[in-house]
């Protein structure tokens, strides 16, 4: 019995939330294992035998063309897309591909789109509280005063999202800089291990950029991070592996000095940017 109840126990504690059955085992360094995935939308190809390695802790930048498979491929990972054929591990024991969105998000992958969904009539507190709330790995309802656990960790994501000023300000009048850090700060509350963050700074001032960037640099280590950017500015700035796109498929990956310096990353993808500016 006292197993049990330490069972029980470890999934109400902060931050022991996910409780032992969402262990990630990353044993051999790795957090999030892509092979051979593959699909295709009315014959056309978005992924064509992807293969994606990303290690534990790592900050990871996506770049590519417009169409090249980057959002494609973050909706399978969170299983908003079934994709034909792959697979898709997180950790070695999680098979992605078996589960839905909801059991993934609750194994710790948070998810941020590009448009900003926060409740804009909400405070930046109340709209941490909300998803804390309505995170599936906390067992209590919507009408539930806070913990003082909860309490600490919703001040602790305002630290680390830099709004804690605001905390009492309607997310509606937040700069977009700003609304995209609540929403970043939102995903922060459920401790996830491996956070997709689909083009961060578009829209952004350069101020808002370089904070953005501090952001997300201070986040990994402790989890894992993936960006998917076109601001090569950025990217510069708080990548250490880039993976490059192309038709679905991986064309190339390294620094950003040796991506920037890959002559079929040119012809495709940095050609075309060189040639804009
Ligand atoms: N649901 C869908 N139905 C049909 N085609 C789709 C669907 N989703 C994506 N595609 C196509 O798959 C390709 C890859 O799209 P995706 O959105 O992944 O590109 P991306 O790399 O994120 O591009 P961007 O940089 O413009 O955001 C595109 O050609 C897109 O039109
Ligand atoms: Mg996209």
């Amino acid at each position: 019995m006292q197993g049990l109840r330490e069972t029980f126990r470890r999934d109400q504690v902060w931050p022991f939330l996910a409780g032992e059955q969402n262990k990630v085992d990353v044993s051999n360094q790795m957090i999030l294992y892509v092979e051979g995935l593959n699909l295709s939308f009315d014959g056309f190809k978005a992924l064509n035998d992807l293969n994606l390695y990303v290690k534990d802790g790592e900050l990871r930048c996506l770049i590519g063309a417009n169409g090249a498979g980057k959002t494609t491929l973050m909706d399978v990972i969170t299983g908003k897309t079934q994709c034909d054929s792959g697979t898709v591990y997180f950790g070695q024991t999680h098979n992605l591909l078996t589960k839905d969105e909801a059991d993934i998000a609750q194994l710790g992958i948070g998810r941020k789109f590009q448009k900003p969904t926060v409740f804009e009539e909400q405070t930046v507190f109340d709209n941490l509280e909300l998803s804390l709330k309505t995170d599936k790995r906390v067992i209590q309802t919507l009408f539930a005063r806070l913990s003082p656990s909860e309490i600490d960790r919703i001040d602790e994501v305002l630290a680390i999202i830099g709004l804690k000023e605001l905390r009492f300000m309607k997310a509606g009048a937040l700069s977009h800089g700003q609304k995209q850090w609540l929403e970043i700060g939102m995903l922060l509350v459920s401790d996830p291990r491996l956070l997709l963050i689909d083009e961060p700074v578009a829209g952004m001032t350069a101020q808002e950029t370089e904070r953005t960037a501090e952001l997300l640099t201070s986040l990994a280590g402790e989890r894992t991070v993936i960006v998917v950017e076109h601001d090569m500015e950025f990217v510069r700035s708080i990548a250490r592996t880039v993976t490059v796109l192309h038709q679905g498929s991986v064309l190339a990956e390294g620094t950003m000095d040796q991506i920037q310096n890959n002559k079929d990353v040119i012809e495709v993808y940095l050609g075309e940017e060189a040639a804009e500016a």
